[in-house]
């Protein structure tokens, strides 16, 4: 079983300048040194900085993602950012899925196994995100609407393929609501995420297979969304922004 912990800081279209991220990663830095055992913190930043980022982090155990890359290789896409971009300046990981590329850019399960498929071609880790959305949850479809994402997202991935998927687990109506889920609904999906990867590839890969959580993760409530069985990692947004709430929550204890 794997028991690695993972602090995943997405950033999404944050700050606003190049200063300002460069004062962030500084911070992050810092506070990176005292973390405990066991814990990786890895910083998806938006395009324009992770060159600068990749800099700055050199000589640090910091890793490095990108929030997203376009479904095929090279070519004429403009505005697109290929996954062999991403890995040139020092990317090891990249987000599929989320949410927000699901609902503001109408990124489809296809689409998102696509650039599944481009990001394992270039051997990054991906970070898969899945998760229902509020009418879903209502309705009790939570793990219906997870299943469905697992198999269409990663369609035609093998059992080795999986040792590069992250699966992070966001229901849509805990993002940046400050709703964050309750304990027995992020142990009931994880626990449920877990079987799944046993049900359709095997045990070992099911005990391997890190699954974070994210949705309104803080300083308050990180220390006992990470004691939850089957939380190996969180996915964090808004506070990730802030050092000092950064700080607390790399510095979790449970
Ligand atoms: P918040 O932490 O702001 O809710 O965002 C979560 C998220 O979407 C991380 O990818």
């Amino acid at each position: 079983m794997n028991n690695e912990i993972i602090i995943s800081c997405n950033w999404k279209m944050n700050p606003s300048t190049l200063e300002e991220a460069i004062e962030l990663t500084q911070n992050i830095i810092q506070y990176s040194k005292h973390i405990p055992k066991n814990t990786k913190v890895l910083l998806i930043v938006p395009f324009p900085f992770i060159y600068c980022v990749s800099t700055l982090i050199k000589n640090t155990n910091i890793l490095l993602g990108g929030q997203d890359c376009h479904s095929e290789f090279l070519g004429p896409y403009t505005s697109g950012v290929s996954v062999s971009m991403l890995k040139s300046l020092g990317c090891s990981h990249v987000l599929a899925g989320h949410s927000e590329r699901r609902q503001l850019w109408k990124d489809t399960n296809e689409i998102i196994n696509k650039k599944v498929r481009k990001i394992l071609d270039n051997e990054l880790y991906c970070i898969l995100c899945i998760g229902e959305n509020k009418t879903e949850y209502e309705k009790g479809q939570n793990k219906e609407i997870c299943a469905k994402q697992l198999s269409e997202c990663l369609y035609q991935c093998s059992e080795n393929d999986l040792k590069h998927i992250i699966i992070a687990y966001e229901p849509v109506w805990a993002i940046g609501t400050g709703l964050n889920a309750t304990t027995e609904i992020i142990e009931d999906v994880h626990n449920y995420i877990r079987n799944w990867f046993k049900e359709h590839y095997s045990e070992t890969s099911s005990n391997n297979i890190c699954i974070q959580y994210g949705g309104s993760v803080n300083p308050i409530n990180v220390s006992s969304i990470l004691n939850i069985e089957n939380v190996n990692g969180v996915l964090v947004g808004s506070a990730s922004l802030d050092s000092e709430k950064i700080s607390k929550i790399m510095n979790y204890s449970i």
